[in-house]
């Protein structure tokens, strides 16, 4: 597990940019935490370390977007569980995309996109509860083997 302090909207992006960076086909990122708490925002970064070039937002009321990425694949598919009632089923969604060949975010996806793969990175993100400090605290752990010390030392970055 990792633990970063993250002050602010950019380092956030960044913060998920970093995590792009390490991510292959295949991988499934759950992401948790309150509305506003900076979910879509970290997406953003993984759109960044992708090559994404359109832009990201909440896919709230589509449920999932595939984002095609300059190199063809791996697409990035953002997913917002919020509104699914029980496990995400990948085939459901409907995608011209494929769990294997992509790299899949869930937001809200915390008990209901585990079982979509063995291993994948859990990433939870908390604010202060004043309402006024814009800090964020952003829990990175990994569950299964796919996800090494080396690559979250090099999420930790430098
Ligand atoms: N430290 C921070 N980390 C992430 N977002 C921040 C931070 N400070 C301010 N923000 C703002 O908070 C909002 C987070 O919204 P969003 O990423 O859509 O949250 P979620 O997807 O979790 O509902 C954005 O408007 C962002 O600019
Ligand atoms: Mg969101």
């Amino acid at each position: 597990m990792r633990e970063f302090e993250v002050q602010t909207a950019a380092s956030m992006q960044d913060l998920g940019e970093r995590i792009g960076r390490r991510c292959r086909p295949g991988d499934l990122i759950v992401l948790i935490g309150d509305l506003g708490s900076g979910k879509t925002t970290m997406v953003q970064g993984f759109g960044r370390a992708l090559g994404v070039s359109e832009q990201i937002t909440s896919p709230t009321f589509v449920i999932a977007r595939v984002h095609v990425t300059d190199i063809g694949l791996p697409h990035l598919v953002h997913v917002d569980a919020y509104r699914l009632g029980s496990a995400l089923e990948f085939d459901d969604l409907g995608l011209e995309a494929d769990i294997a060949e992509s790299i899949t975010v869930v937001e809200w996806g915390e008990g209901k996109a585990e079982q979509l793969a063995n291993d994948y990175l859990i990433v939870q993100i908390s604010r202060a509860d004043d309402g006024v400090d814009e800090t964020r605290w952003v829990e990175i752990s990994a569950v299964g083997d796919r996800w090494t010390v080396s690559d979250l030392d090099l999420i930790a970055g430098p």
